[in-house]
């Protein structure tokens, strides 16, 4: 019984590339994409556990997405992804759920969907130890063709005590190198001019077979050395094991984007033991030298968390000191998120106020934006290779892309084409956005 399909997608890039897969897998089975939920047979929605309000946002969805069961009582209404994973049975318990499938059971989907009969929902939230599939050709969803997300690995072994990835996404596993070259290369010949490498903890990929070994900067050169008209970038990398060999291969290939993001969490050595991030201050600040040293020209990009277990006045002042030295270009900030199962939920109170961790967020934000601004206002002047995406969303006669660095540029449309490489020179800025001309 196929008919069309509408997902939604929470939570990071690996999920929007997770939304790829099961397109392309129910698309096999004779499923039609819609944009419409109206018209949906089948309502989908790809979800994130990370922080409690990424689950309070899915509920509202289940509710909305059951008003649609309600007129039309043959909907299919599924979550899955890793709140599915997180949740199992809890989500088929609400009577507003006919599905719930883990991020490692796209596979099964089809006969998940097949089974569904009133009364009978469907659950399968196994994890494995080996899925990546490989060997499935995503169906891109950039409606622009320009750039596609490709995972390179799944699941996380780290375990960093605040973090639910590990147990919604499972065991780390690296997906084989000659598919992520097939796949990029396959992109490159569509027309898209930019592929994202994607994985928990990129520095740790690592493909091991009887016949060959590939490390992620062995992985970035083969993907890099596809052309120089296709530009490379990834994510995310761990500061503990961020390389020289990386920086350098990166050194070595104008298309390599210069940008790494590079999460930090805290710049507190007492808060980073307790979060089991196994660097210490000392440590981030070296890397980051280390990047520019080699990459002078490279964007470093952040995560922190506020308000983590027990963090004082002192760990927030280091935090705060940490972001002023490595002077980042753009940084993700949230507010300590207290997520069940974690080491941190069961060995550490949440105990710093609400209120007191909204401040301190508020604060770093501040900075931030400050930094942001100073780093844009550097720009002004300089001339970057763009990738052109498409119109600004503020106006028609504006076009879009990234720099390098991953900054976004908007300039006065003067007829560049969505995938073209156009040379913008920056003649201001905001913290957010660098403005300037073709040239
Ligand atoms: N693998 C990446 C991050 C994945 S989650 C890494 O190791 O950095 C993305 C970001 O969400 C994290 O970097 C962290 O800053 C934030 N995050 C994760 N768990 C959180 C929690 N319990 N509360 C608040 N923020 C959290
Ligand atoms: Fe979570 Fe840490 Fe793994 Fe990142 S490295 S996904 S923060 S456990
Ligand atoms: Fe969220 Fe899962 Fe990604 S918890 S951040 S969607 S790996």
């Amino acid at each position: 019984m196929a008919g069309k399909l509408y997902i939604e997608t929470y939570g990071c890039q690996m999920n929007v590339s997770d939304t790829e897969v099961i397109f392309s897998i129910l698309g096999k089975e004779g499923y039609q994409r819609t944009a419409s939920m109206e018209e949906a047979d089948v309502i989908l929605a790809n979800t994130c556990s990370v922080r409690d309000n990424a689950e309070q946002r899915i509920w509202g969805r289940i509710e909305l997405f059951h008003k649609q069961k309600q007129i039309r009582k043959d909907v299919i209404v599924g979550i899955v992804g890793c709140m599915a994973e997180r949740l199992k049975d809890k989500l088929i318990e609400t009577g507003k759920v006919d599905l719930v499938a883990g991020p490692d059971s796209y596979r099964s989907l089809p006969r998940l969907l097949r089974d569904i009969a009133p009364d009978k929902p469907q659950i399968d939230v196994l994890l494995s130890h080996e899925e990546t599939y490989a060997d499935i050709v995503p169906v891109r969803t950039d409606r622009a063709g320009v750039s596609a997300f490709i995972s390179i690995m799944r699941g996380c072994n780290n375990v960093c005590s605040y973090c639910v990835v590990p147990y919604t996404r499972g065991a780390e596993r690296s997906r084989d190198p000659e598919t992520i070259v097939a796949e990029a290369r396959d992109v490159f010949a569509k027309g898209y001019r930019e592929v994202t490498l994607l994985g928990q903890n990129v520095d740790s990929y690592h493909w091991k077979c009887p016949e060959n070994s590939v490390t992620f900067p062995e992985l970035l050169e083969m993907v890099a050395r596809i052309s120089p008209e296709l530009r490379v970038r990834f994510a995310t990398n761990h500061p503990k094991d961020i390389s020289d060999a990386l920086i350098e291969t990166m050194a070595r290939y104008g298309n390599i984007c210069r940008h790494i993001h590079l999460p930090v969490q805290s710049g507190s050595n007492r808060l980073l033991e307790k979060m089991r991030r196994r660097y210490t201050r000392e440590w981030f600040l070296e890397r980051v030298a280390r990047i520019r040293e080699i990459l002078p020209d490279c964007c470093i990009t952040t995560d922190v968390i506020a308000g983590f277990c027990s963090e004082t006045e002192e760990d927030h002042q280091d935090t705060l000191a940490i972001f002023s030295e490595a002077r980042f270009d753009y940084a993700y900030m949230f507010c300590y998120s207290e997520r069940p199962g974690t080491l941190a939920s069961r060995h550490y109170p949440d105990d710093v106020p609400q209120e007191v961790k909204t401040r301190r967020l508020n604060e770093i934000i501040a900075l931030q934006n400050k930094l942001s601004l100073e780093s844009n206002l550097a720009d002004i002047g300089k001339t970057f290779t763009v990738l052109v995406e498409g119109p600004s969303r503020k106006s028609g006669e504006e076009l879009c892309g990234r720099t390098p660095g991953n900054k976004t540029c908007v300039w006065r449309d003067t007829g560049q084409k969505p995938g073209e490489y156009a040379r913008i020179k920056i003649t201001s800025c905001t913290s957010a956005t660098l403005l300037g001309e073709a040239v």
